[in-house]
């Protein structure tokens, strides 16, 4: 059964009617360009085909109510008394909160929800949380969908609810993705433009690691990369060369002029890749994935031995063009481009090296391209 028949299924039952509406919001996987988000750089992230659902109905009051089919059990609260609290309704508070915040007039609703994106794993199930709640605010409320302005709600979530200085990546292009396009954002002007990802697998492996603390390390990263900027000063790290850079980087010390290595080089890399996907040259584009990988490595440090162990492994494979860790890092996934007709060789060979040499099972995700935020017509 799929999600999206199983919160109908459930809400069906606890209901004792059918659903209203059905929203979905995607998890996202990111093909090049991390930490570059919040230095206003370039990233290139598509919509995955694992998301989160809600069946729902309006409610009259200014109760929300919802089902989780995760924890079998019912949450609640008012939409017009939100106060901080722990746990994965937080994210639904906090879009109501800062909807309301930025004057958007709110009805409540009741519903079941589900998601198939795993969590903490870097494939922005948070992100997903936000936008399929604003989407269910969306369809019980009278206002128009603004998807970037939806997006940048769900950031505000993150940064001033949760305490996290995420940028505006995952949440962007969980909300305006499109079926059969990776998504290149300018994180600066939030502009975006679609490239086909045609003739090519994207696969997903998760390491089945995860990793406290990744809030704080990537809070430090943050300030790290505003420090840097100070320092070579310009706004931000978005702002400079990397031939400039290389000319000014004795200003700053070493762990500082590693940071900025990464971000500066990883805008280049994107926009490179973008140029090898529009001539569908998978093995420059894979390059580049590769050289990401290490420099996220090395200079960001924010992969660990698993995630590195997940890298190589898909690199020995002759069907890989190329592959790196993705999303915050410390744990979680790492991405490959793959030929489409040795996928199935690929992903029991990738599975059985990572065995091998971590004695941990690795789960693997094939994905298409797959559509941002909607309404699934019933
Ligand atoms: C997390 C954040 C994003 C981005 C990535 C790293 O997914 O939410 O904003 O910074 O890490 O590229």
């Amino acid at each position: 059964m799929t999600g999206q028949e199983k919160v109908f299924k459930v809400f069906k039952e606890k209901f004792g009617e059918e659903p209203k509406y059905i929203v979905r919001a995607p998890g996202r996987v990111n093909l090049i360009g991390e930490h570059t988000d919040y230095n206003d750089g370039f990233v290139l992230p598509m919509a995955i085909e694992r998301s989160i659902w809600i069946a729902l109905r309006p409610r009259v009051d200014k109760t929300l109510k919802v089902y989780s089919l995760h924890n079998n059990s019912w949450a609640e609260f008012e939409i017009d008394d939100i106060s901080k609290g722990l746990g994965w309704l937080e994210y639904i508070k906090g879009v109501a909160f800062y909807l309301q915040d930025a004057g958007y007039s709110l009805n409540s609703w009741e519903g079941v929800i589900y998601g198939d994106i795993p969590r903490g794993a870097g494939l922005s199930s948070s992100a997903a949380l936000e936008l399929v709640s604003a989407r269910a605010f969306f369809e019980v409320s009278n206002f128009t969908w603004n998807a970037k302005e939806m997006a940048l709600i769900g950031q505000k979530v993150e940064n001033d609810w949760l305490g996290l200085s995420s940028g505006i990546m995952d949440q962007l292009v969980v909300s305006v993705a499109k079926k059969g396009f990776a998504s290149l954002i300018d994180c600066r002007s939030l502009e975006t433009k679609n490239y086909p990802m045609q003739n090519v697998a994207v696969v997903i492996m998760d390491t089945n690691t995860r990793r406290g603390l990744v809030s704080s390390k990537y809070n430090e990263r943050f300030a790290q990369c505003q420090d840097a900027a100070k320092l070579l000063g310009i706004k931000t790290l978005r702002d400079i060369s990397l031939e400039k850079f290389e000319q000014n980087a004795h200003k700053l010390k070493n762990i500082l002029r590693k940071r900025a290595r990464h971000v500066i080089s990883e805008n280049e890399r994107v926009l490179k890749a973008t140029k090898a996907l529009e001539n569908s040259d998978f093995i420059e584009f894979g390059k580049l994935m590769i050289a990401s990988h290490k420099s996220l490595q090395n200079d960001f440090e924010v992969s660990s031995k698993a995630l590195d162990i997940m890298v190589e492994c898909a690199l020995e494979q002759d069907a890989c063009y190329g592959a790196r860790m993705t999303g915050a890092g410390f744990g979680g996934c790492a991405v490959a481009l793959v030929k489409p007709e040795q996928l199935e060789e690929f992903s029991k060979a990738v599975s059985s090296c990572y065995q091998k040499q971590t004695n941990n099972v690795a789960s693997i995700y094939i994905t298409k391209a797959s559509d941002g935020t909607n309404t699934v017509l019933l």
